[in-house]
């Protein structure tokens, strides 16, 4: 599980002034849940993911999986992270050669995800050759491909049109859904309500920076869920303009 206590960061500023830019924020994220965040731009969303992945140290506070798992846990950034001198295969085995896992192994697995967000022709591609969509894919193919429990998501889909956006989305579904026994652990950051109403089982909104949770809305759609049909129940409606009603206020301030 995800263990946030008193967690908070203060960045430095200009001139020696200091940017606080989260918490203190507690949180708990049990294991095999799909937790998404929604808040106003700034509240330190990002730095929340960066913080739990080991990318920052906090301030105050401490962010923890436990028990530490084997493979740390894997982010997918905002916007475009794939490598550009690299092929989609390379790209998406990468995190596996950094650990040093035998090609052979690395190999089959690599093939497998290629399989999972339906790339498999475009294996010997870069990614100038590929669209936004296409790109995404490869990114969340290279983090399930690390295999981590724990996903940390950034706005994975923030830069995608909507046709795209759906049909990632419905993937990610697919994947998560589809899983049997232990399902990841999954931290997904969206500016869209929608989306996270869509993915998730439980949507954290943040407030103003410095970003703290000001409600948690558990999502009790059934699953196996569909973006297009789940987006036309009147609940989803009523529910998202409850959280909009929250959200409003915060992004004024
Ligand atoms: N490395 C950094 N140095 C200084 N300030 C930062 C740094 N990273 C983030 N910030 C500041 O922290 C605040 C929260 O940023 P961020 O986590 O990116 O917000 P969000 O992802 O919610 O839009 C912002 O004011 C941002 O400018
Ligand atoms: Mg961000």
């Amino acid at each position: 599980m995800i263990s946030i206590t008193a967690l908070s960061k203060t960045f430095a500023g200009p001139n020696g002034s200091a940017i606080a830019a989260l918490g203190p924020l507690e949180l708990t994220i049990a294991d095999g849940e799909f937790v998404c965040i929604v808040g106003p731009s700034g509240c330190g969303k990002s730095t929340l993911l960066r913080l739990i992945a080991g990318l920052e140290a906090p301030t105050s506070g401490s962010a923890a999986v436990t028990p530490a798992p084997a493979v740390t846990p894997s982010l997918v950034f905002q916007g475009d992270s794939t490598f550009p001198w690299m092929t989609v295969n390379e790209n998406v085995g990468y995190g596996l050669q950094v650990r040093g896992e035998p090609d052979r192994q690395r190999d089959a697995t690599v093939a497998r995800m290629l399989t999972l967000v339906g790339l498999t022709p475009f294996a010997e591609a870069y990614p100038y050759q590929l669209s936004g969509g296409m790109k995404q894919r490869v990114a969340i193919a290279r983090a399930l491909a690390n295999d981590a429990d724990t996903l940390l998501m950034d706005e994975p889909f923030g830069a995608l049109d909507e046709q795209n956006r759906i049909l990632l989305q419905n993937e990610l579904l697919r994947i998560w859904e589809g899983e049997t026994g232990a399902r990841k652990t999954v931290l997904f950051v969206t500016h869209s309500i929608d989306e996270a109403l869509v993915l998730g089982d439980r949507v954290l909104v943040m407030g103003a920076a410095p970003g703290t949770i000001k409600a948690e809305i558990k999502v009790p759609f059934a699953r196996p869920r569909e973006v297009y049909a789940l987006k036309r129940d009147p609940a989803f409606g009523a529910l998202g303009a409850e959280i909009w009603e929250t959200l409003k206020s915060e992004v004024r301030r």
